[in-house]
């Protein structure tokens, strides 16, 4: 398929997923979201990719936040719809991804980085939720994420004051990882994403799906670690990591 709102190129296993709208701070109209869920999922059926970085184009911006001028007129069931149609086909969907954050990630931009794993921000970042300064709250998951990720009284200032922080703020508060300068943003994204693809990706998945039950209702996360835990037991990754450790020799994982 031909994106005319992302690229996409993949080099080594690992996906750059390139938001192309620079002229419009990479807004997330229909279609780029569209476009993401395809990406996404074709990242994910694709075995050759094992990481996915998603970034912005341009010097300015990540995601400036969902695009207002296809939402400005919406009346409570389109706004309803809206977010639980972005919700359900991209932010909860994306589930194997590290992200760096370049620029500005308001709104919709920075609930796009929280729905990935971990974020890794360059020094001009600025991130915030200005939903109420609209008259709006986030919808793509910001009032659930950000209190998991930086603690419910600075979720509740940042989404209450609509006021932007700076990357090293953001780094502090545990909403990002790691501040790089911009130069340096994608080398040193790619290079973390090297180390993580040197791992079991079964065992990653498995992580993955582990920590994520910490913060679902009703699920008992420990219960699941058990079972994935056990799980691991029986595939040719687990065989190969421990007959490597016993071989005192590097492991080369089959990804199975
Ligand atoms: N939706 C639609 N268009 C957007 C946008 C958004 N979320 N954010 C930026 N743009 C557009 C602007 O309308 C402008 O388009 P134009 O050149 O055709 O007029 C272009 O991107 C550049 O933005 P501009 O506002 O001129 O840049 P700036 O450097 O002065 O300000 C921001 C940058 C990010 C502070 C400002 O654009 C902004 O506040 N954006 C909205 C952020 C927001 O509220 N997001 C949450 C939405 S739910």
């Amino acid at each position: 398929m031909q994106y005319t709102n992302i690229i996409s190129t993949t080099v080594n296993g690992v996906n750059t997923i390139l938001i192309n709208r620079p002229k419009k701070l990479n807004a997330l109209n229909s279609d780029t979201i569209n476009e993401l869920q395809i990406a996404m999922s074709r990242a994910n059926e694709d075995k050759d990719i094992k990481i996915v970085i998603l970034s912005g184009s341009g010097e300015k911006a990540f995601v400036a936040g969902a695009d207002i001028s296809e939402f400005a007129d919406f009346d409570v069931e389109e706004g309803k719809y809206l977010a639980a149609d972005g919700q359900h086909k991209l932010f909860d969907f994306i589930e194997t991804l590290s992200i760096p954050v370049n620029g500005f990630a308001l709104g919709g931009g920075l609930e796009l980085a929280m729905a990935c794993h971990f974020r890794i921000a360059s020094d001009n970042a600025k991130m915030g939720l200005p939903e109420v300064s609209l008259g709006v709250i986030p919808g793509y998951g910001g009032t659930q994420r950000l209190p998991q990720l930086v603690g419910k009284g600075r979720a509740m200032e940042m989404i209450m004051t609509a006021n932007m922080i700076t990357a090293n703020e953001a780094r502090e508060y545990g909403l990002v990882n790691y501040v790089t300068t911009q130069e340096d943003l994608l080398s040193f994204t790619t290079k973390i994403a090297l180390r993580i693809i040197t791992n079991s990706s079964v065992a990653i998945t498995a992580a993955i799906k582990a920590i994520n039950a910490n913060f679902m209702d009703g699920i008992n996360g420990f219960n699941i670690e058990i079972n994935e835990f056990g799980n691991c037991f029986g595939t040719n990754d687990f065989k190969e990591g421990t007959q490597a450790f016993l071989q005192k020799r590097k492991a080369k994982f089959p990804g199975n």
